[in-house]
């Protein structure tokens, strides 16, 4: 987790990417999923610059409920805390810290953790579930979603996804001089659908409710997400963010041009789960 807590990266937050209405859209569709009617006590874990703590705070606005932020990257937990400060509606508080240790940074069991747009960036996920198992009372419910498992690209976008790869790395060469670090190249393992059950119902969960959302991504949305600090690392790493970003997102345009496309689509996929 040092990479996301470097004030280094400042500049490269999620936070331009959170503001599109297809991430909105899949981020509102899990929190009416979840059913959070008698919830007083919610956890977002990986909170980032809170975008989906507004949503549930909006949810189950009363004076009495609170809405925890916890998130490890201290850049990320700032913006949260000044994008909500306005808020009006339940009490969010806001905790700086990973998943591995939730059950130290929130004591008293809480109704509902979500944990949103992050869960694959986890490497320890048998451990992680079970904090979160261990953080939510009885009646509690899990909920995630990710865009980053195995079927988040439909095969339509394939060709895609491949060529923009392609011209970035060709950017990052012509322009710089750099090539990505083939020695770091991504090991994460992404999970199916499948693994993801097996792996809640092998910690204590039960799944009662999933869905994939299948969104429309505008060239904005590429252009957005190039300049998010974790999606440079993982699909460049070792490349200093300013130049993977200003690659990825040339390379996006380039590739939106030569398609003839103004959207690709992307699946999301929506759980929630109960405790067994
Ligand atoms: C793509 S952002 C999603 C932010 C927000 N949940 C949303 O959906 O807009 C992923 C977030 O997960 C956080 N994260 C990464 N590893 C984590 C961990 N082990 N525990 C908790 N959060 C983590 C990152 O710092 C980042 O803010």
């Amino acid at each position: 987790m040092t990479s996301t807590t470097d004030a280094g990266h400042a500049s490269f937050t999620l936070e331009r990417f959170a503001q599109h209405s297809f991430y909105h859209e899949v981020n509102k569709r899990l929190v009416a999923l979840t059913q959070l009617a008698k919830a007083q006590r919610v956890v977002d874990l990986g909170a980032g610059t809170g975008a989906v703590t507004k949503l549930i705070a909006q949810e189950v606005a009363n004076q009495n409920a609170e809405v925890i932020a916890v998130e490890p990257c201290e850049t990320a937990l700032e913006i949260a805390r000044r994008n909500l400060e306005e808020f009006g509606g339940a009490v969010v508080r806001f905790i700086q810290g990973g998943a591995e240790i939730l059950s130290q940074l929130v004591k008293k069991p809480v109704d509902a953790v979500f944990f949103c747009n992050a869960i694959h960036l986890v490497e320890e996920k048998d451990l992680v579930l079970r904090e979160i198992l261990e953080t939510l009372g009885e009646d509690g419910t899990f909920s995630f979603n990710t865009s980053f498992y195995d079927g988040a690209e439909p095969p339509e976008a394939e060709l895609f996804y491949r060529r923009w790869m392609m011209k970035a790395l060709r950017v990052l060469k012509k322009e710089y001089g750099l090539s990505p670090d083939k020695t770091r190249v991504e090991a994460r393992h992404r999970l199916t659908e499948d693994e993801y059950i097996a792996l809640l119902e092998s910690n204590g969960f039960k799944v009662r409710d999933k869905e994939v959302v299948t969104v429309q991504v505008p060239l904005s949305g590429f252009e957005a997400i190039s300049e998010y600090s974790l999606w440079i690392e993982g699909v460049l790493p070792g490349v200093p963010l300013a130049a993977g970003a200003h690659a990825l997102a040339e390379a996006a345009r380039l590739t939106f041009e030569d398609l003839g496309i103004t959207e690709s689509p992307r699946n999301w996929l929506l759980v929630v789960a109960d405790r067994a």
